[in-house]
């Protein structure tokens, strides 16, 4: 299909969303439910939306976790689409970042540390040589403050003081998880300083959309509405360059299998012992537009991922291996969750020809994501 074609199709499809999605706040339901206690004695909870169709999404206040997410097959079964652990002590013992909010910056900064108005600011290397994720205890690790929404959600809050984990400014951000009747799961993020700093927020859920535990995700159709990515090095950290897709097996411009290529004998693949790249989103973010689209044949569940962000990572679970017992005593072997990353690009810190993540006080940074679900 040509792109115009593709391209006029999902305008058509935006503009019906768009139209109907804020109607659905009567609908849907918010349920709060005791989830546990931190090692502080910090109470959590589970806040469980649920939609017209039955769609749920349970979304718990530490590390704004996507605990539960529930979406129709072609059947109208539902299935329980996101890896992640049986109770709250689970996610307290560790794990790779299932279904949280990952702050104050998503993904890799080169050699944990970064220089900004002249000033180093060094963070913690908990990757290698390399600062991942927000550092140790980054926010996917905090108790945040949650609050229902009017419009069928729930809102999270958390203030990141000055210092935290190397990151000038205090950072007071809220992150708003709410449910549709059309099936989406949207996510806004805003962000505000008191002192120049940078913020990559992303949701790092792996999904599988045969239904959590369930295999491998190799079957999984996956379009890409990039054509190009950033390389990277072999601490994963980008080279700089933004390279074109074409001609290698990070070209997802056309539904392709994840696992189609997967093994091949490719630089970049081996790298990231499969596929862990930032993808260079044609849109080139500021507005909201399709980033993927996954379709899962044996089910028929079909994800788009619609974000306003310049970049995706697509990391497909490549350090899983067997030696986590997720929900329902599922064990995750290698592959079993992809993950879609909305994200400015990783690095970016230092990196100055990238989008810039830096956020200065009196500025508000701002994003969205939607993972819209279907059957097909
Ligand atoms: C990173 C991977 C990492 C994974 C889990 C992804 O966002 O790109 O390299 O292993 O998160 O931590």
């Amino acid at each position: 299909m040509s792109f115009i074609r593709q391209a006029a199709a999902l305008t058509l499809w935006a503009a019906g969303c768009a139209g109907t999605g804020i109607m659905t706040e009567a609908k849907t339901i918010v349920k709060k439910q005791t989830f546990g206690q931190t090692a502080d004695g910090a109470s959590v909870d589970l806040y469980v939306l649920s939609n017209k169709n039955a769609m749920e999404a349970a979304i718990m206040n530490y590390g704004g976790i996507v605990v539960r997410l529930k979406t129709p097959d072609r059947n109208g079964k539902l299935e329980d689409i996101v890896l992640g652990m049986e109770n709250l002590d689970g996610y307290l013992k560790g794990h790779p970042y299932f279904g949280c909010i990952v702050g104050r910056y998503g993904n890799r900064i080169a050699k944990g540390r970064f220089v900004l108005n002249g000033v180093e600011y060094k963070l913690a290397k908990n990757n290698g040589e390399n600062h991942l994720h927000g550092g140790i205890r980054g926010f996917d690790k905090a108790v945040w403050t949650a609050r229902e929404t009017g419009a069928a959600g729930v809102e999270m809050s958390y203030l990141s003081k000055d210092g935290e984990e190397g990151y000038p400014g205090n950072l007071a951000v809220k992150v708003t998880y709410t449910l549709t009747d059309d099936n989406e799961l949207r996510i806004d993020y805003s962000a505000t300083t008191d002192k120049d700093t940078v913020v990559n927020l992303t949701n790092h859920s792996y999904f599988n959309l045969a239904g959590q535990g369930e295999g491998d995700i190799l079957a999984h159709e996956l379009m890409l509405n990039a054509d190009r990515f950033t390389p990277v090095d072999s601490g994963l950290i980008p080279t700089g360059e933004l390279r074109s897709v074409k001609g290698t097996p990070l070209d997802f411009t056309k539904p392709t299998a994840i696992g189609a290529r997967i093994g091949q004998d490719d630089e970049q693949l081996k790298l990231g012992g499969g596929y862990d790249h930032n993808f260079v989103l044609n849109s080139g973010g500021g507005r909201l537009a399709l980033a993927a689209r996954v379709h899962e044949p044996r089910t028929g569940r079909v994800m788009e991922v619609w974000t306003t962000e310049p970049g995706v990572q697509l990391y497909t679970g490549n350090f899983l291996d067997g030696t986590i017992r997720g929900k329902g005593g599922k064990v995750y072997q290698r592959r079993y969750g992809f993950c879609l990353e909305t994200q400015h690009f990783p690095d970016s810190p230092n990196q100055p020809e990238f989008p810039t993540t830096v956020l200065k006080p009196g500025g508000r940074y701002e994003s969205t994501t939607i993972f819209k679900f279907a059957a097909k």
